[in-house]
């Protein structure tokens, strides 16, 4: 295709807003798909995406679209993922586009996480058509969005296109947007081949798939590769783009998307950023932005029961063939027994790889205190070490100093949650920089420290605000700390699961807090049970639960023995769940109950 024929772009939006409807309106109304195809979303192909309805892997669509000068053009519509989790995803994403569809609701206007995006849009050089969504809603007001558009992000929103990507009004003129407003992509052909990665997941018949921009040169079909970063040579043995049904292709030119395999087994091997280039004549540097993208948030999975490990072993491993952004390795506990210390891009990827171990793997598990990396440096010249697990702590003596990530935090919020949420982050020692008003909302940047955001800090976020506040975050490095380990003892054993480094401003409250809910969560024993927090030798905070004969059957009066032994039954599965701890059972729901904050 001539590159003046081709548009690539991608659809910024805040979550809800309507990118997967739109989208899936484009791709209907080009002849991507028939209406009964349609039926069923189509770029959000995972079935935890659709339950959650967030779009995790970036998908790339081909259109061909006869545009109102009697032209048909090529349209590559690239999807992006929708969490700040994924933003290295995005930024590549972006990094392959000329330009992108700004998608905002029409009844909920401009929102933190789509200012995020749309900065970044921007610093790619986007034209950004802004796209004004579910009109058809009694609530919506376009003009009010139209000049939020242009009072937040700066942006003219004068020929804004309004939509309703439910009912399907306004389709075509986004599609005439795209053509007659974002400009078409630039690059050499006849220069060495440079073709930038920008995705890759394993598919079960074409092994790993890689979608890729090709920025200069042909990327061919029976060619030999290179990928610049990790220095591998391969084969070239498919080229094609989706339609999104799959459609081969001898090879892209320069200024396409689409994607290639090249007999690869696991996505580890390909690195999302990273530069293919032609192994015989190779380019002599690579596309700029490369990043290798490293876990910042640690946790260990155990299995509830032990001889579940190996089952464990091999879900971690399959899933790890498609997911090459979170990393594991083995990891044992005296309380746990064997399982994995996992890392991944953030608490959403955390939950996500863990809600996929439990439902499509049918594994029972027991997740860690999440902690974030610290960097110690020992003392007498003992040298540096990167803390990944509470448990590998060394002595506080052999600690010279400890220090921990920070991130910018910028919430957007109507001005009546205000308050509690800067309570929230000043209760999680953030520093405030900046606070705003535009348009009704108010704008808070504060930089937090990791640790005190990676539990529930989003989740504390949307109930305080009742779901209207939004969040983004990236890091800015490391500072120092006075930070502790903090170890839970049940009935005067530590349960590591539960042991976490806290500072040690907060670590009292959150001792006591973390013995009171252990308290409610655990159920009484035949005997008395101490719950203690402590630091070192040093008790901080103690809670008891009082001693109980347990039995269950006695309130059936030895009548109905049917009743008496579904009663058992029921003991005896809730058994299953229950981990021991010397001689005190703790079910599975207090490890994570107990380490949400108050
Ligand atoms: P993520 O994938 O989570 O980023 O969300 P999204 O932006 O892709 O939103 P999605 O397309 O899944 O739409 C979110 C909800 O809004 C769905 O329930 C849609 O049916 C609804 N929706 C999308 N467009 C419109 C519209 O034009 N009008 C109305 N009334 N609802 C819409």
């Amino acid at each position: 295709t001539p590159l003046d024929k081709i548009r690539n772009f991608s659809i910024i939006a805040h979550i809800d807003h309507g990118k997967s409807t739109l989208a899936d309106r484009l791709i209907q109304v080009t002849g991507g798909l028939t209406a009964r195809e349609m039926s069923e979303q189509v770029l959000d192909n995972m079935d935890i995406e659709k339950e959650r309805g967030i779009t995790i892997k970036a998908q790339t669509v081909r259109l061909s679209y006869k545009a109102h000068d009697g032209e048909t053009y090529t349209l590559n519509l690239m999807d992006t993922p929708g969490h700040v989790d994924f933003a290295y995803e995005v930024s590549r994403s972006l990094a392959a586009c000329e330009g992108a569809l700004l998608v905002v609701d029409a009844a909920q206007g401009v929102e933190a996480q789509t200012l995020a995006n749309v900065y970044q849009s921007i610093e790619h050089d986007h034209e950004i058509v802004p796209v004004i969504n579910k009109i058809d809603l009694p609530a919506a007001d376009a003009e009010k969005v139209r000049a939020e558009i242009e009072e937040v992000i700066g942006l003219d929103a004068s020929n804004a296109v309004l939509t309703s990507a439910k009912s399907g009004i306004g389709i075509e003129e986004v599609l005439e947007a795209i053509v007659t407003r974002i400009p078409p992509p630039k690059g050499d052909a006849d220069a060495p081949l440079k073709a930038m990665l920008v995705d890759s997941w394993y598919d079960p018949y074409l092994g790993v798939v890689i979608l890729v921009r090709v920025m200069a040169g042909t990327l061919k079909k029976g060619q030999q590769i290179k990928f610049m970063a990790t220095g591998t040579t391969h084969l070239v043995d498919r080229v094609g783009c989706f339609r999104p049904k799959i459609e081969q292709l001898t090879e892209l030119g320069v200024g396409e998307i689409g994607f290639i395999t090249a007999q690869i087994k696991e996505v580890a091997q390909t690195a999302v950023g990273d530069t293919i280039t032609d192994a015989k004549r190779p380019a002599t540097e690579a596309l700029p932005g490369f990043k290798l993208v490293q876990p910042v948030v640690f946790c260990g999975l155990f299995p509830v029961d032990a001889a579940e490990f190996e089952k464990l072993r091999e879900s971690i491993g399959k899933l790890r063939l498609n997911d090459a952004s979170f990393t594991f390795e083995m990891e044992s506990s005296a309380a746990l027994g064997f399982g994995f210390r996992c890392g991944f891009l953030g608490l959403l990827h955390l939950e996500i790889i863990q809600e996929r171990l439990t439902r499509e793997y049918d594994l029972d598990l027991i997740t860690t205190a999440p902690s974030v990396v610290y960097e110690i440096e020992l003392t007498h010249g003992g040298g540096h070490l990167e803390l990944h697990n509470p448990a590998d702590m060394p002595d506080p003596n052999k600690i010279a100093l400890i220090s921990e990530p920070w991130i910018e935090a910028v919430i957007y919020c109507p001005d009546e949650y205000l308050g509690p949420i800067l309570k929230l982050c000043q209760d999680r020692r953030g520093i405030q920089k900046n606070l705003t008003y535009v348009a009704g909302r108010a704008q808070v940047t504060y930089e937090l420290p990791l640790n005190e955001v990676v539990f529930d800090f989003y989740d504390r976020l949307k109930s305080i605000s009742r779901g209207y506040a939004s969040f983004d975050y990236h890091q800015i490095g490391y500072r120092e700390g006075d930070l502790v380990k903090m170890s839970i003892l049940v009935n005067a054993e530590p349960v590591d699961a539960l042991s976490m480094i806290v500072h040690r401003g907060t670590a009292e409250a959150r001792g006591r807090g973390m013995c009171e809910r252990l308290k409610d969560l655990i159920p009484r024993h035949l005997f008395k049970i101490p719950i203690q927090a402590a630091i070192g030798g040093k008790v901080i905070a103690r809670e008891t639960i009082a001693a109980m004969r347990k039995d269950v059957t006695a309130k059936c009066y030895g009548g109905d023995i049917s009743r008496k032994k579904k009663l058992l039954d029921k003991q005896k599965e809730g058994k299953k769940r229950m981990r021991e701890y010397g001689s005190v059972s703790i079910p599975q729901e207090a490890f994570i109950a107990a380490l949400r904050m108050g």
